[in-house]
């Protein structure tokens, strides 16, 4: 089954579903007990694409689609995922980003037992608060074969002076069978070879030792590569908002838009004071919203370079209705252009208290390996032989990241928000996020206030990074 930009379109505005998998109504709504109830039917199973240039393949969906279904719901509804899976494996659902529930969250061995072939599996949550997320596998590889998709929280009351909105999902692919898993002759060496750290987590995947990185083949846009990635049409004058999200495996991206100026206004879905940049960098596991405004007509290009290196690797043409031009023109990524860090970045809404609250808990965590050993590790331990950061509910966290590897390591806490430290503001004025990138040689430091009681994953965004090892669990004690 050939998977067309405009199949996506219908399958996730009109519901109507692609053939050969079963036919499911999509954002079925119903109400109870006073609040909307959003009921959504996914299928994980194989199927057929094409994104648009390149050979079929077969990746592993959501309802025979990538990336799977947007599911758009306004902040206070029910969320509701009726998940079957079709797949050869067991399977299962983490809503990135939002703070559910914790038997909702979707870790196998930590939260759920995986969903396993033929069995059906209810998550249900409240969609709080708004904001850009996403939804994706949290078992094996899943993520790098398919298996994710953009989830969007709209404000109960309309928010923002846009006239136009688009989410764009960025992802990078293997254009195989099997999607990022096409190549299992990369392999790092068993565990058992490498002497003293601890063990691999068990029948992770067949022969129980993790895969290297995929040389990746080409980076979508909404399920598109290259030339057939689909244009941004805008009209003169117009405010026109984007929601980045990545839930690639491996890739973080430099974007920037020829010809315009990009602001800033949500990072992770929290609301920041607006920043105005040249370059957007956006790691995996995080969201940026921004905006531009629409005053400079012509054929533009919105492009990602691989964190400074190679350029074009993503373009996503920018057009004026009405605009003739044949050529588009592409950024430039020069040096001295603007680069938004999180040290720019304020809260738009403070929160706490304006002294500094006490920290109960101090966790540093050190980030290593890929040099000496090819394993990833936090405090020199490979999961889920890791430590657990405990907390007590009620507790202020404190997490202090030291990055010793040359690879930057994008951390991701489930359940919570946390706020960066920036010492350079006063700590009411941090910013909320859920996923922060502790660059090579740096330190992070993180704080959370531990509200959300159950067992939550605390690992490294690098699909491959967190499956050699790189995660821990903070767990509530009582
Ligand atoms: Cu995107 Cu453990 O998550
Ligand atoms: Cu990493």
């Amino acid at each position: 089954m050939k998977i067309s930009r405009r199949t996506f379109l219908k399958t996730a505005v009109g519901g109507v579903l692609a053939a050969g998998i079963p036919q499911l109504p999509l954002g079925y709504t119903s109400s109870q007990s006073k609040r909307l109830v959003r009921e959504f039917r996914f299928s994980a199973s194989p199927a057929r694409v094409n994104l648009g240039a390149g050979p079929d393949f077969v990746a592993w969906t959501y309802n025979g689609q990538v990336p799977g279904p947007e599911i758009r719901v306004k902040e206070g509804e029910i969320i509701r995922v009726v998940l079957k899976n079709f797949l050869p494996e067991g399977t299962t659902i983490h809503w990135h980003g939002v703070p559910v529930p914790n038997a909702m969250d979707g870790v196998p061995g930590v939260t759920q037992k995986p969903v396993m072939p033929g069995e059906t599996f209810v998550y249900e949550f409240e969609a709080r608060p708004a904001g850009s997320y996403m939804y994706h596998s949290h078992v094996h590889y899943q993520l790098d074969q398919g298996l994710y998709g953009p989830l969007i929280i709209e404000p109960s009351h309309p928010q923002g002076n846009h006239d136009r909105e688009y989410t764009l999902v960025l992802e990078d692919w293997v254009m195989k069978d099997g999607g990022g898993v096409a190549d299992t002759t990369r392999r790092l060496p068993p565990m058992s070879m490498m002497g003293g750290m601890g063990r691999v987590r068990g029948g992770l995947e067949p022969g129980g030792s993790p895969l290297l990185e995929p040389v990746y083949d080409g980076y979508a846009v909404n399920g598109r590569v290259g030339p057939e990635i689909k244009p941004l049409e805008v009209k003169k004058g117009e405010r026109v908002k984007l929601r980045i999200i990545n839930p690639s495996s491996a890739t973080i991206y430099d974007l920037r838009m020829a010809g315009h100026t990009l602001t800033i206004t949500h990072a992770d879905g929290r609301p920041i004071k607006p920043v105005k940049t040249d370059v957007l960098r956006i790691g995996m596991g995080e969201r940026y919203d921004v905006e531009f405004v629409a005053d400079n007509p012509g054929k533009w290009l919105l492009a990602a370079a691989d964190t400074g290196l190679g350029e074009g690797m993503l373009r996503i043409p920018v057009h004026y209705q009405g605009v003739n031009r044949k050529e588009a023109i592409p950024p430039t990524f020069h040096q001295g252009a603007r680069f938004a860090t999180y040290g720019d970045f304020q809260a738009l809404y403070p929160t706490g208290e304006a002294a500094l609250e006490p920290v109960q808990r101090s966790y540093p965590q050190t980030l290593s390996g890929g040099m000496h050993s090819p394993y990833w590790t936090i405090n020199g331990y490979v999961y889920p032989n890791s430590e657990r950061l405990r907390v007590r509910k009620g507790d202020r966290v404190r997490i202090s990241y030291w990055n010793q590897s040359m690879m930057p390591h994008p951390m991701h806490l489930h359940g919570h928000f946390f706020k960066v430290v920036n010492p350079s503001l006063p700590q009411r004025q941090w910013i909320l996020k859920d996923t922060v990138i502790v660059n090579p040689m740096q330190r992070v430091e993180i704080e959370f206030l531990a509200d959300n009681p159950g067992n939550w994953f605390h690992h490294c965004h690098n699909l491959y990074h967190m499956e050699a090892g790189m995660a821990n669990v903070v767990t509530y004690e009582s």
